[in-house]
């Protein structure tokens, strides 16, 4: 019998516990995820809306299991990768022309997965895409001028891999990007 009440005692206070914690991630989302904004609404006139496709408010599920907003391709095509140098065919994943856009790039002979996005400043950044706290995945927050980590501790940093806020307490690293002519991204992959 004491048994039996004291197993109830423990679902008991594990329900409490996941509401609390449902309570708190779904405020946090709301608060720490749009933050941008602001920054769109003071420089309209330059910049575009974020993309309205890419939701990066993840439950409290989705943290716990790591799961990004931004998915990988359908297929690999976009992107090859020789020496150290990653290339991005931008006529192959048009979707990368909005800002506030993001293209997962894993596999092939990539040692690590690289993250690129296309910034709220108009330009492509690329980062070696895991968290520094627990190398969980990370998406960009449209008018963030921010990428920031799938993961329960939120970890968010700027587009020089500087963390602003989170768990993690070391910067991510930051690949350099060039365009080229041919509407083409090169990324080195320098570490
Ligand atoms: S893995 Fe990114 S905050 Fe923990």
């Amino acid at each position: 019998m004491d048994h039996f009440l004291s197993r109830i005692s423990f679902i008991k206070l594990l329900l409490t516990f996941t509401i609390i914690v449902l309570l708190t991630n779904t405020r946090g989302a709301i608060s720490q995820e749009y933050t941008g904004e602001e920054k769109i609404v003071q420089t309209s006139d330059t910049l575009q809306q974020p993309n309205p496709k890419l939701n990066v408010k993840r439950n409290i599920f989705q943290r716990f299991a790591g799961k990004p907003a931004t998915k990988l391709p359908k297929s690999n095509d976009c992107w090859s990768f020789k020496g150290n140098k990653l290339t991005i065919d931008l006529a192959k994943f048009p979707d990368l022309s909005i800002k506030g856009t993001a293209l997962r790039c894993e596999g092939e002979d990539l040692t690590d997965p690289v993250l690129v996005i296309h910034g709220d400043d108009g330009k492509f950044h690329a980062f070696r895409n895991k968290c520094t706290h627990g190398e969980r995945r990370m998406d960009p927050v449209p008018g963030g001028f921010t990428v920031q980590c799938c993961s329960v501790g939120k970890s968010t940093f700027d587009y020089d891999g500087h963390v602003l806020k989170g768990s993690a307490d070391k910067p991510i690293i930051v690949y350099p990007v060039e365009l080229m002519d041919d509407n083409k991204l090169i990324i080195s992959i320098t570490e």
